[in-house]
């Protein structure tokens, strides 16, 4: 493993032990399945791109890329863990993250006077969430989105029999027209495959 690579699972691993609960995973996600989060995506100049739980940014160095290669991308992370949202501030100067629960995206987008967003990725642990907390999430996520948006998160395969993960798929195909979920990202530790929501 590279030294940068590393030093971004060491502090994913610190950030997981002091609060296991909102972190939810031990590592990071893989560049394997940060390649599956961003399929089919087409974003291009202008489109606003929305993260929930960025951590320390294995989806949001697929931005930088993106914004490095020239595609002009308006981007907010949502981080609720301060040292995982200073660690993001330090490893990507050039996006802007805030230090908040995903729960009022909306609220964050219309202060920023955000566009209606083309994408929203999600890293949250969305199978621990309350059936509460995951319709008022959805309906916020929903209502950032443009027309043809795309909510898109990630699940374990291993969880995929459990109540909650069943849940989580059916809220998907609750608050947007079209629902898909991806083949399994074997390479990913541990697998896991993305769903994906769109509005029309
Ligand atoms: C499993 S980690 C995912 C990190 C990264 N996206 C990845 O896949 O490697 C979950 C992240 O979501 C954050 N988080 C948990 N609940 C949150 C909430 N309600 N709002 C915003 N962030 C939250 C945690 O602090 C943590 O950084």
């Amino acid at each position: 493993m590279e030294k940068g690579n590393l030093e971004v699972a060491s502090y994913f691993l610190q950030r997981f032990v002091r609060n296991p609960i909102h972190i939810a995973s031990v590592w990071p996600s893989s560049r394997f399945l940060t390649a599956q989060m961003f399929d089919g995506l087409r974003l291009g100049h202008g489109d606003v791109v929305v993260e929930y739980g960025p951590g320390t940014g294995s989806f949001t160095l697929e931005v930088q890329r993106l914004v490095d290669s020239g595609v002009d991308i308006r981007y907010l992370g949502v981080e609720k863990d301060p040292g995982m949202y200073q660690f993001l501030q330090r490893r990507f100067p050039q996006l802007e993250f805030v230090l908040a629960d995903a729960v009022d995206v909306l609220k964050l987008c219309l202060a920023r006077d955000l566009p209606p967003a083309a994408a929203v990725i999600s890293g949250l642990p969305l199978i621990f969430f309350d059936s509460k907390t995951l319709h008022k999430l959805f309906a916020a996520t929903r209502a950032c989105l443009r027309p043809d948006g795309v909510f898109r998160t990630f699940s374990y395969v291993h969880s995929y029999p459990s109540r909650s993960a069943g849940e989580l798929r059916g809220l998907i195909k609750q608050y947007f027209e079209e629902y898909e979920s991806s083949r399994p990202v074997v390479r990913n530790m541990p697998p896991a495959f993305t769903l994906t929501g769109r509005r029309l």
